[in-house]
């Protein structure tokens, strides 16, 4: 089967390449001719574990092209995984999937079944098919399906040839029989991924319906958290004694700084955004973005009730992603903090083992921010970064972060005044040191010897 794939982000590439390794020709197309360049010399424009290695066993099968029209004109299968970013209204941008849509027309010369796997609202596709049907050539068959994915970042690979289903939405049965042999490998050994044939609009809907459940459950216990630690309980301790029910498991129950990323901030405004069009607002969906927003903001909150004034103290920031094991930074709870702290005319030291070009790309994109270049710098270890600082951030759980060693916060630091927020140490271990020690819905270990004068 000949599979071409538009878009070669995270959804798009990792899509194409664990196509080609189920034994697909595949296709990969994007408009960045740079990116292009990169994956032909076999190089990831994305961080991505096991993903320069499918790249390289799968090479005979894999091209690489920004020419749309010959990728697109002889498929059989065309994806689409390009962005579908949020909108200032929360809504979500389709301008880059029907970009797509109109070079796939203009390049169309037989019938092809079009996969829509980039995160849309509830109906597009059924409006995309309706689009490209008033503009193809007559005597040509497009036949839209969605499909979903349900890849997380860190992990991308394993999530897709892996994956815990394939949801195909299709609304024909011969697209229904195109996308069952062309999934059929990941059916089997050593995969044995479930498939779901169903209607579009419900597979458009689980992927929103799947997301918003998992941000839920993170806003709820954020919640959990924040009212834990005004009344002496401890978080960590009710997450474990919940995930013992079955029925509530194990998984997504940690507190922290809020989730983000390229997804849950996106997808849950979209389908909050769309319930409330539809005079049906999911007010649940209401309720965890709003938690959520406040949430990224805690260190720093608690930062200001601990000290008041922030002019002038050096203060460091370990960690910048999102979450450990990408580079993305998008909605990063670093981000806003980083923002704020500037704001206060603190001096900032970062820490990130990946992240730090498209963090400070980022913070700096915002041009409000021009003038606070000169406050933050980077550094390559955390041993330098939290060298005579009076306050350490940690922002992302990254192994190095949670391996690190303790006794180096109280000789190192002027004042080792840490706040976490991603509970990466074990109390009982960190009172063993002369730390101030913050957590999210734990109790606050004060053996800092030297009280910093208020
Ligand atoms: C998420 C979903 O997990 C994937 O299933 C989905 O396919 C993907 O979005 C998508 O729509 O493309 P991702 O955004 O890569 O994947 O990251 P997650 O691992 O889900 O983490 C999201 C955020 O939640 C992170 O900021 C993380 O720190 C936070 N989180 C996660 C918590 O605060 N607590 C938890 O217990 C788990």
């Amino acid at each position: 089967m000949k599979i071409a794939v538009a878009g070669t982000g995270y959804v798009g590439l990792v899509t194409g390449v664990a196509l080609a390794h189920i034994g697909h020709n595949v296709t990969c197309v994007d408009v960045d001719l740079e990116k292009i360049n990169l994956m032909k010399q076999g190089i990831s424009p994305i961080y991505e574990k096991d993903l320069e290695n499918l790249m390289e066993i799968n090479k005979e099968r894999l091209n690489y092209t920004t020419n749309y029209k010959e990728a697109y004109q002889d498929a059989d299968v065309i994806f689409i995984g390009v962005g579908t970013p949020e909108k200032e209204d929360g809504s979500a941008n389709l301008d880059y999937l029907y970009m797509v849509l109109d070079q796939i027309v203009n390049s169309l010369k037989k019938d092809v079944v079009i996969v829509i796997k980039s995160t849309v609202p509830i109906g597009t596709n059924d409006e995309v098919e309706i689009y490209i049907n008033n503009k193809i050539k007559s005597g040509i068959k497009v036949m839209v399906v969605s499909n979903p994915e349900f890849l997380a970042q860190g992990t991308a690979v394993h999530d897709t040839l892996y994956a815990t289903r394939i949801v195909i939405g299709v609304e024909d049965e011969k697209a229904k029989k195109i996308m069952t042999t062309l999934y059929e490998p990941l059916t089997k050994e050593p995969y044995n991924v479930p498939l779901l044939v169903m209607d579009r609009k419900s597979a458009e809907m689980v992927k929103y319906a799947s997301n918003d459940f998992l941000a839920l459950k993170i806003s709820y216990m954020n919640e959990l958290a924040n009212f834990a630690e005004k009344i002496g309980a401890d978080i960590s301790l009710v997450a474990n004694g919940m995930s013992y029910d079955p029925r509530i498991g194990n998984k997504f129950l940690n507190s922290g700084i809020g989730y983000g990323g390229s997804c849950f901030p996106k997808d849950t405004k979209a389908l909050y955004f769309s319930s409330k069009l539809y005079n049906s607002e999911i007010k649940t969906i209401g309720a965890c973005i709003e938690v959520n927003e406040n949430q990224k903001i805690i260190l720093f909150k608690k930062l200001k009730e601990k000290f008041k004034n922030l002019e002038n103290f050096q203060i460091a920031i370990l960690g910048l992603t999102f979450k450990p094991g990408t580079d993305d930074v998008r909605e990063a709870p670093a981000l806003v903090n980083a923002k704020l702290l500037l704001k206060e005319k603190v001096i900032i030291k970062a820490y990130d083992p990946i992240g730090v070009s498209n963090f400070n790309h980022t913070l700096f994109n915002d041009v409000s921010m021009t003038n606070y270049k000169e406050q933050i710098s980077y550094y390559n270890t955390i041993e330098d970064t939290i060298k005579d600082c009076q306050a350490v951030l940690i922002m992302t759980e990254w192994p190095e972060i949670k391996e690190f060693d303790l006794k180096k916060y109280e000789s190192l630091m002027a004042k080792p005044y840490i706040f976490d927020g991603r509970n990466c140490y074990d109390l009982k271990n960190i009172s063993k040191y002369a730390i101030y020690y913050n957590s999210i819905g734990r109790k606050v270990i004060d053996n800092c010897k030297e009280k910093i004068s208020l």
